[in-house]
């Protein structure tokens, strides 16, 4: 999908729920320097350093909600899947017809707010992941026909100042973006166990063992992050000399008869879809 830059202007928003992933993006966003005004509302006062920025205004209850939204470019609910019902049960009635609607819930669907807002609302379902909290996010992102172009581009901010972002044009596919980038942390961090464990199995200490793993691990994605331009098969192939050590080992990883990495990773990521799938029937 070709979506426009993104904007330059500063955004005024209104954020409902601003605990990890909420308070995340909200830290991003004021670090990049691209937000007017935000009002959040969220049922506990925000952390002293939110609370005494100049343009966050907390707001506990939604007494002055209808004039928040009248002033911002994007209603963003980033409450927990569980509480949203409840939420736009209270508020759909004051949401201003051409506001752009904003979701972080995972596994909620267009068709669920649409049954609040209706089908026409402009919609956008973002799914990030945890690095967002340091800058280094991924989120995929889905905006319906009736989403403009400006809008686009005030997501394109907000998206680009927490990390890296796509846009999918099939709503489905956001369950292969949460099975990939949304859990993929998770990956990276069991894969630091198993070479950590993998490590002690060859004599190293826990200390030195999870040095070793953990530090391995951010070094080559640190390193990939340095070569932008370099894809990972050649990153692969620059530290792999013919009949050497490298070799040697990545024969078990990508040739192993009871199954290589990529196998194991593609059965993986289809467990975590066809989960994200299951819960959005449920
Ligand atoms: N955390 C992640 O890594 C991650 C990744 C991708 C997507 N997401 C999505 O992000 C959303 C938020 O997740 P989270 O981990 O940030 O949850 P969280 O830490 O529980 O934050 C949600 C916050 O919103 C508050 N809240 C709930 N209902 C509210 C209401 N009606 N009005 C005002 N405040 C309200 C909660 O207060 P109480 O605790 O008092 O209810 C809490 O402080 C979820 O839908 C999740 O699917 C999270």
């Amino acid at each position: 999908m070709i979506t426009p830059q993104p904007r330059t202007d500063k955004l005024t928003i209104t954020l409902i729920g601003c605990g990890n992933m909420g308070g995340a993006m909200i830290r991003g966003w004021l670090q990049a320097n691209i937000i007017q005004q935000a009002y959040i509302y969220n049922h506990e006062p925000l952390a002293d350093d939110l609370m005494a920025h100049g343009q966050i205004h907390f707001a506990p209850d939604f007494s002055a909600l209808a004039d928040h939204l009248n002033q911002s470019d994007l209603l963003i609910l980033a409450i927990k899947p569980q509480g949203m019902a409840d939420l736009m049960t209270d508020i759909s009635a004051h949401i201003p017809d051409a506001l752009p609607v904003l979701s972080v819930a995972a596994g909620l669907s267009h068709a669920f707010f649409a049954a609040y807002i209706g089908a026409a609302h402009p919609f956008i379902r973002v799914m990030p992941n945890t690095p967002a909290a340091i800058g280094q996010g991924m989120s995929g992102a889905y905006a319906t026909p009736s989403v403009s172009d400006d809008s686009k581009s005030a997501v394109n901010a907000l998206l680009s100042a927490i990390g890296a972002y796509i846009w999918i044009n099939d709503e489905t596919q956001m369950d292969a973006i949460t099975a990939v980038s949304g859990s993929g942390p998770a990956y990276i961090f069991h894969f630091i166990e198993a070479l950590t464990n993998a490590a002690k199995a060859l004599g190293f200490d826990d200390s030195s063992a999870t040095t070793l793993a953990r530090q391995t691990v951010i070094g080559a994605a640190s390193l990939a992050a340095a070569q932008p331009d370099v894809d990972a098969t050649t990153l692969r192939k620059n530290v792999t000399s013919p009949g050497g050590t490298t070799e040697a080992g990545l024969k078990v990883l990508m040739q192993n008869e009871q199954g290589n990495l990529e196998q194991l990773l593609t059965a993986t990521v289809k467990a975590a879809e066809a989960r994200g799938k299951a819960l959005g029937k449920a």
